[in-house]
């Protein structure tokens, strides 16, 4: 009896049954979880014209794209999506803004209404930083006010110790062998370069002395390798109105699922989907202003269901921020969470290159000559009212189970706000 017990325990099957009801993809195979289509769409009264497009495949074509809203951009592959969008208006749209760009602007007549936007601004997956000297925290614009933080603890005051110590990019307070790093390149003569630990300051940055200064118990090292959801509870409980500023200014990041990252990991250490993540939260927490016009070139390439949620989440509060999004996408649960789409093709190559249509989702959907009719948009659509399982969902016993269903069919609240706007 009790080796039969201990042989369940450990059994293969168990456990890749305990791993599934962990599973985020089965939850979206089952469509347990899944990306709502919005309630409504957003209206717009004011455009950019690109009027006689005629870059490579395209075919001396008028483009309207609405202002305010989130618009997507599709067709199939090698329609002209990325000539329109990069070559066309991308880059006559920095020249007309009077930032230079490194190659030519695709040819057109004339693009009207760029008084209208701010800057225009290209997002996609690159690194931010190529070197490993800037971390989420000094990204955000808090790292000094957390210096100044430390530099304000009695033992930094006894040693004389000023904001600028506690800087691992400049100053003296930084370890001298590493200049802060952390971590020495070794130069291999025929393989790619080896970083190791440093030996001084075994990976701190700092000097000991720096070290020696604690805020609340924890050390400048101590505070960089908090994750930003432990860091938003840490300095909201300093007291002090500085900490709750930099707890405030964390939870951006939270709320973008990017808590676990470490205030000190390198910005260039972060994949490609953290790192354009990132990118829209800095926009985000700008508050110049300025309405913007984003663009981005397929935003969901490598991304999980459960990510694109969250990156449409963004994409909603940038366009209730009052900015403009052009989105280059295929992914059908992007395209049915856009305000207005611009359909290219029909086709690729000098068989394509035309607007096919234009309109919300819905009118596209009704559309004669969608690109996509043949995947189905009216089933994405339809959708919301009569759920399309992709896999049957098992059958549910009663019991131990009950509790981890509940959980699994919370409302993914995350996904797509809904509120009229
Ligand atoms: N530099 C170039 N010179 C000549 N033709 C080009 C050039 N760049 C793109 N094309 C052609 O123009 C057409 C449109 O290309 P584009 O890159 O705009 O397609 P796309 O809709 O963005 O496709 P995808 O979804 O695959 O990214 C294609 O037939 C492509 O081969
Ligand atoms: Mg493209
Ligand atoms: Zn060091």
């Amino acid at each position: 009896m009790r080796r039969r017990s201990v042989a369940r325990k450990f059994s293969p099957r168990w456990a890749t049954a305990r791993a599934a009801l962990q599973s985020l993809t089965r939850d979206y195979l089952t469509r347990r979880k899944s990306i709502p289509v919005p309630k409504s769409r957003r209206k717009w009264t004011s455009s950019v014209k690109i009027l006689g497009a005629r870059q490579h495949n395209l075919k001396n074509i008028d483009v309207e794209l609405p202002l305010g809203v989130f618009t997507c951009v599709t067709g199939v592959s090698g329609s002209g999506k990325s000539t329109l969008v990069h070559d066309v208006l991308y880059r006559n749209l920095l020249r007309a803004k009077g930032q230079s760009s490194d190659q030519e602007p695709g040819a057109c007549k004339s693009i009207t209404g760029t008084h209208r936007i701010g800057d225009v601004v290209m997002v996609d997956q690159s690194p931010l930083a190529r070197t490993p000297r800037s971390t989420p925290i000094l990204y955000l614009g808090l790292f000094d006010q957390v210096r100044e933080l430390f530099a304000a603890q009695p033992e930094a005051m006894a040693q004389g110790l000023t904001a600028g110590a506690f800087s691992f990019n400049a100053g003296n307070g930084r370890c001298e062998r590493c200049s802060g790093t952390g971590y020495e390149k070794i130069e291999m003569q025929f393989l790619s370069d080896l970083y190791v630990r440093c030996a001084e300051c075994e990976g701190k940055r700092f000097q000991p002395h720096v070290l020696k200064v604690r805020l609340h118990e924890k050390s400048i090292h101590d505070v960089l390798e908090l994750t930003i959801s432990e860091a938003i509870h840490f300095f909201a409980q300093t007291g002090e109105d500085c900490g709750a500023r930099i707890s405030d200014g964390l939870k951006v990041l939270d709320e973008v699922g990017l808590g676990y990252l470490r205030l000190g990991q390198p910005l260039n250490t972060l994949s490609g989907g953290e790192s354009q993540r990132l990118k829209l939260v800095g926009h985000l927490s700008d508050a110049s202003g300025t309405r913007n016009l984003f663009i981005f070139d397929e935003p969901t390439t490598g991304l999980h269901f459960d990510d694109v949620a969250m990156l449409l989440q963004l994409f909603q509060r940038l366009v209730d921020r009052g900015h403009s999004l052009v989105v280059i996408e295929h992914n059908l649960e992007v395209i049915k969470c856009a305000d207005w789409i611009v359909d290219l093709g029909p086709e690729a190559g000098d068989a394509g290159g035309e607007v096919v249509a234009t309109g919300t989702p819905e009118q596209i959907a009704q559309a004669e000559k969608f690109a996509y009719r043949k995947i189905s948009s009216r089933h994405v659509l339809s959708e919301v009212r009569e759920p399309l399982h992709v896999i049957r969902e098992p059958r549910r016993r009663r019991g131990s189970h009950a509790q981890i269903d509940a959980r699994d069919c919370e409302v993914l609240a995350y996904a797509q706000d809904d509120s009229e706007s």
